[in-house]
């Protein structure tokens, strides 16, 4: 079966205390009323994750980073390496955010050699891949998706490939309050899966967890949950409170759980 999972991406908030005081938080809550099939990860900035590593040990929350850098190691000033972020404990890594791709000139091609830095790392890649709004106006959302998984992914092995999640995060709904609707989720996380299938077999298309990220919310999780394709959430701003991110990972449907969530 599909591994479930929710990730939160704290992007550039909360301070060293805050970051501290929301995992201690979130820990004792998830270790209460977590989800039993739902892999819950944080992924804060680079500052927190050695408190978070340490304050997540032996609970059911893993940590993730937003992003690392594209060369082993050398001379780059303000860069975090793959092999830095796995000295710490991390476990998942962030790649290919819109943001990064918007602001920093984040390619395809830099995301290749990111994506095989981490694997190489054991570090296991979140990528994410999405159109913008004019790209779907314009009808070639497919294209652009397709692009940015063939250009990154191909070449990967089928192991390596076991290590990767993706995540379909259309840019018109990432901190907007305008979410993608469950047919739309579905239609694209379907498409994602059968172009995985063809860079790298069926067997992978049929393991791999696609995420659905942009405006996902207590309120609106559970519809776009139910979609066969979606295996869950990429979450931004409501992974930044302990109680709605909680929520958003407690709202797949729950079999013999004694209705504890
Ligand atoms: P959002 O962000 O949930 O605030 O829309 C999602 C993301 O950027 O990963």
């Amino acid at each position: 079966m599909r591994q479930k999972i929710v990730a939160g991406n704290w992007k550039m908030f909360k301070t060293w205390q805050e970051g501290r005081d929301f995992t201690k938080e979130l820990v004792g809550m998830a270790n209460m009323v977590a989800h039993p099939d739902v892999k819950m990860i944080i992924c804060p900035p680079f500052i927190h994750l050695n408190i978070c590593v340490a304050l997540t040990e032996n609970s059911v929350v893993s940590v993730g980073a937003q992003n690392c850098a594209v060369e082993e190691e050398g001379a780059y000033t303000g860069e975090v390496s793959a092999k830095m972020l796995k000295s710490v404990g991390v476990e998942y890594v962030i790649l290919g955010h819109s943001e990064r791709r918007t602001y920093y000139g984040e390619t395809n091609e830099i995301l290749n050699k990111k994506i095989r830095i981490a694997l190489k790392n054991e570090l296991k890649p979140i990528y994410c891949v999405g159109e913008t709004l004019q790209e779907r106006n314009d009808n070639i959302h497919f294209d652009v998706v397709k692009n940015q998984l063939v250009d990154v992914l191909t070449g990967l092995s089928p192991e390596q490939m076991n290590n990767v999640v993706i995540a379909y995060e259309p840019v018109w709904a990432i901190g907007t309050g305008l979410n993608a609707t469950p047919e739309q989720a579905q239609e694209m996380h379907a498409f994602i899966r059968n172009v995985v299938s063809e860079i790298s077999g069926a067997s992978v298309a049929e393991n791999i967890s696609i995420l659905y990220g942009g405006s996902l919310k207590p309120e609106n999780a559970a519809s776009i949950y139910v979609n066969p394709d979606v295996d869950g959430g990429l979450v931004g701003g409501a992974s930044l409170q302990v109680v709605p991110f909680m929520s958003v990972a407690n709202a797949f449907p729950c079999k013999g759980c004694g209705g504890k969530h």
